[in-house]
């Protein structure tokens, strides 16, 4: 049984400059225990999208659609409803930790204060179980720790707070936006290692965001490619890493770097992501694919599944030509 059923989600933003369309048709399903990784690069509409989900856009934002979690459309619950599934049920890494950090407070006190109003509990029960959760993320000397600020932990250590934090009402779904990429390499290893773990002995599902291929690959058990707030491709995570058939996933997996550190091996996709706000007239991707034509510059290409291969979806008029010319995707040197 799903525990996370999202439909045909779609984020608009109202600015000066005109509607921006951040997330468009936006479909994906997720059991228990099981990882969903959106990769695109930077304005794809990663954040936009999960942001939605958890009652968290801005002032001038708009979702449409349906996300559903036992039964209820999280994007329509009313506000009260919603607390009580966010931070409990439902819980969130933002992408930078001092967003859900109180500068101000002690990281007890904002620990014991979640189970105190999610789960009841009285502060000493909460600081034990707040200590418990600190030392599973591996927090060196949790019991002193856990009286110090914010600020008096290292990067590393504090996103580690933070994924305790997400964790202590041992939520059924939790969202990850870009939990590593402060952090460097060797840290972001043993934080996706923390998280496969934890997964492990929670059953949690997770929705990871990334820039980074190499990381979905490492941990999830599907992908959504997003470009100009658009699936790009989507499916199983194996399948899509061994038959990439779209231009941008080829695009992004040649930009995947290597670990041994061999940054010649890193071939950057040419060209900028769009202007959200005006996206070009058919696929967001044709100005930067080499593969595109008319019909691409002119027209969406529909999100449809791959032939032979139920459940991989690609938006790519072009993708037979691809597939009979995969150089084509390296980018032209001058
Ligand atoms: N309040 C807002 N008003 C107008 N546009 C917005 C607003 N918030 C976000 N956007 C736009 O929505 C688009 C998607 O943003 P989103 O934050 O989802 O990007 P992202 O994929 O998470 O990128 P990054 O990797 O840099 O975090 C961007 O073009 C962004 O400028
Ligand atoms: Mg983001």
């Amino acid at each position: 049984m799903n525990l996370l059923e999202v439909t045909n989600l779609a984020v608009q933003f109202a600015t000066q400059d005109g509607t921006v369309y951040a997330v468009n048709g936006l479909s994906f399903a997720l059991g228990k225990g099981q990882t969903l990784g959106i990769v695109g690069e930077s304005g794809s509409g990663k954040s936009q999208t999960v942001l939605a989900l958890m009652g968290l856009l801005a002032r001038n934002g708009q979702a449409t659609g349906e996300a559903l979690y036992q039964g209820n459309n999280l994007l329509t619950l009313p506000a009260t409803a919603l607390n009580i599934i966010r931070g409990n049920r439902m819980a969130m890494i933002f992408q930078d930790p001092m967003t859900s950090l109180n500068p101000y407070l002690t990281v007890e006190r904002q620990m014991t204060e979640v189970l105190q109003f999610h789960k009841g509990l009285d502060r000493k029960a909460a600081k034990a179980a707040s200590v418990r959760m600190l030392d599973a993320v591996r927090i060196p000397e949790a019991a002193r720790r856990i009286d110090m600020y914010p600020h008096e932990f290292s990067g590393g250590m504090r996103q580690r707070v933070m994924i305790a934090m997400a964790l202590l009402c041992e939520p059924e779904v939790l969202i990850a936006d870009e939990p590593t990429t402060a952090l460097d390499v060797t840290v972001q290893a043993q934080m996706l290692l923390l998280l496969r773990e934890l997964q492990r002995d929670f059953g949690t599902a997770i929705v990871l965001i990334t820039h980074d291929l190499g990381v979905v690959a490492g941990l999830c058990d599907q992908v959504v490619v997003l470009y100009g707030g658009r699936v790009m491709e989507q499916g199983d995570a194996q399948q899509l890493f061994k038959n990439a058939t779209h231009p941008y996933t080829r695009g992004l997996l040649q930009a995947v770097p290597r670990m041994d550190g061999d940054d010649a091996a890193l071939v950057a996709i040419p060209g900028a992501p769009p202007n959200m706000a005006h996206l070009p007239k058919g696929c967001p991707f044709s100005p930067r694919c080499t593969f595109a034509d008319a019909l691409c510059c002119e027209t969406l290409a529909p999100l449809q599944d791959v032939p032979g291969a139920p459940g991989h979806l690609r938006a790519c008029h072009r993708a037979v030509a691809m597939v009979q010319n995969p150089s084509q995707t390296e980018p032209q040197h001058a």
